[in-house]
């Protein structure tokens, strides 16, 4: 009898096969693990989003210390520049994709909700500084007539200055988030809750590798630049 007792409650605690979702799932509108979902594309748009995040999060820090010496680290800070492009590209992507499903009406992405107010207020202001510092300093190093290299070059710290200002906010504003949701595509356990993981991960290994492309392309013009630099 007593046996009997002790088996059915360790048995209770160990499965709970039927048990209600836990509280904690649905209060925190994450997944509940025991259910394998079919429609979560919002779970994976963010999963997808906060990956690019933290890569973004690792080459940015790298690119910004070239800073410290620009002048000897003139062809990392070009070359890492480039590389970080198709995956800027593909976040920009991702949360228009956001956006559009939201404004759109998609039931998950109104559920989910938008961004605070400061970061949806920051997001296209963030897009614009983006494409406006990295084009410039492509537009230094791949193209432009001399003359224009003065504007360029102004053009090119002023974009940064403002951009470096949105995007520590913008940082801070999802590091909890980017924490939390990128590394689940990682680990068997989350990884299948949500379907596609495979392929946000090979979209990003491709992004990631276009970058390597472009940035050994782009390599012989940093030499080239360098030596029009220094006369
Ligand atoms: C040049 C680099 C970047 C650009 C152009 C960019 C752009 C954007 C934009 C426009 C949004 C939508 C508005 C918003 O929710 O704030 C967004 C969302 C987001 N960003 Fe960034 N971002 C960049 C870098 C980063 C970095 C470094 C992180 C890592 C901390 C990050 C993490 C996130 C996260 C977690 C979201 C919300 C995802 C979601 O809930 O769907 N971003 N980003």
């Amino acid at each position: 009898m007593l046996d009997d007792t002790r088996h059915r409650s360790t048995m209770a605690r160990r499965t709970p096969l039927h048990a209600r979702p836990r509280e904690g799932f649905r209060a925190s509108g994450a997944r509940d693990p025991r259910t394998r979902s079919r429609t979560s594309g919002v779970e994976g748009n963010t999963r997808l989003t906060s990956s690019l995040g933290a890569l973004l999060l690792i080459l940015l820090f790298v690119e910004g210390l070239t800073l410290l010496s620009i002048g000897s680290l003139l062809t990392p800070h070009i070359v890492i520049g480039v590389l970080l492009i198709p995956p800027v590209l593909l976040k920009m992507g991702s949360t228009t994709w956001r956006m559009v499903k939201y404004y759109a009406g998609s039931r998950e992405y109104r559920h989910k909700g938008p961004p605070a107010p400061i970061l949806r207020l920051l997001g296209p202001i963030i897009i614009v500084l983006t494409i406006v510092l990295l084009a410039s300093g492509v537009g230094l190093v791949v193209g432009a007539p001399v003359s224009w290299r003065a504007q360029l070059f102004t053009i090119h710290r002023a974009s940064f200055v403002l951009w470096f200002g949105a995007m520590t906010i913008h940082v801070l504003g999802h590091l909890v988030e980017t924490a939390k949701f990128a590394p689940r595509d990682m680990f068997p356990y989350t990884r299948r809750q949500v379907k596609g993981a495979s392929a946000r991960q090979w979209t990003l290994a491709v992004a990631l590798g276009l970058g390597v492309i472009a940035a050994v392309a782009v390599l012989p013009y940093a030499a080239n630049w360098r030596t029009g630099l220094l006369g």
